[in-house]
């Protein structure tokens, strides 16, 4: 587990972590898994703007990033491959805060994105780091908690990007509703959300058939599409956007 990170230089990170740390779930373990892990999105964007939380401080101090994908790799070989986008996106990052952000990242792959024993064992990898982070909330976080009582018994919250071509959203979905979302001993409250990026369809016929698809595995308030299109031009790693979204 690395170490905590103070928040970042900017008057605004300080004053949105400050916030961010009265929230509940802010104290309670995350899981962030990318699906499609392999690919230019993630490490030029998503990994990036995972980083820049990080270091903000918006990331809780329980946290864990699998990266899925079909290309096999081990988690040092997946880590090498993407710290150069890491170290080139965040130029006042030090080498050891990189290394301390990728030490809380693992890859697993799989043949599919909708193979059965693959998502199992991301569930399974889910769980293990779920159950090691409840009991282990260091004491500096448990005095600054405004939530303590949630120590004892924390739900725990699961985080899925979609980095892949829309054609395997609706099965990768699936496969997250049917074998990723049994949780035993966890609080009631914790949740499961996805994110998915653009392009959502290429018309809106195409659009409403891939909601449809969606909806058969999660509701809308668990879904959230990227980018809003109010905020279309300010995509890039770290950008607003990018970051709220996750
Ligand atoms: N790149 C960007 O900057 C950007 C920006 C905005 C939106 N997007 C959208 O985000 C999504 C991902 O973008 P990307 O550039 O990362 O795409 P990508 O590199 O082509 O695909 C991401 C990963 O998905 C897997 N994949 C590719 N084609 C597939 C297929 N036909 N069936 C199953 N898996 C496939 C590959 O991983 P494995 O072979 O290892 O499984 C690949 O590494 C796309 O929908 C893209 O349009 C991309």
């Amino acid at each position: 587990m690395p170490p905590p990170i103070s928040p970042g230089n900017s008057p605004d990170s300080s004053a949105i972590s400050s916030i961010v740390k009265n929230e509940p779930w802010y104290y309670s373990p995350l899981t962030i898994t990318i699906i499609g892990a392999s690919g230019d999105l993630a490490k030029k964007k998503t990994y990036p703007s995972l980083l820049s939380l990080y270091l903000t401080g918006l990331l809780p101090p329980h946290f864990r990033v699998f990266g899925y994908a079909r290309s096999p790799s081990s988690d040092e070989a997946f880590r090498a491959k993407i710290r150069p986008f890491l170290v080139k996106s965040s130029k006042s990052a030090s080498p050891s805060l990189v290394d301390s952000f990728l030490a809380s990242c693992f890859y697993l792959s799989g043949p599919s994105y909708g193979d059965e024993p693959a998502f199992s064992r991301l569930h399974a990898e889910h769980l293990a780091f779920e159950s090691s982070a409840v009991t282990a909330v260091p004491a500096r976080h448990a005095g600054e908690n405004p939530h303590r009582a949630q120590l004892s018994r924390p739900s725990v919250n699961r985080l899925w990007y979609f980095a892949v071509p829309s054609t395997v959203f609706a099965l990768a979905a699936s496969r997250i509703r049917e074998l990723c979302m049994r949780r035993p001993g966890a609080a009631e409250g914790g949740w499961t959300r996805i994110i998915v990026e653009k392009p959502f369809g290429r018309d809106s016929g195409s659009c409403e058939a891939l909601t449809e698809a969606l909806a058969g595995s999660f509701s809308v308030s668990r879904t959230q599409r990227f980018p809003p299109p109010a905020r279309k031009k300010s995509e890039g790693a770290g950008s607003p956007s990018r970051t709220s979204a996750l």
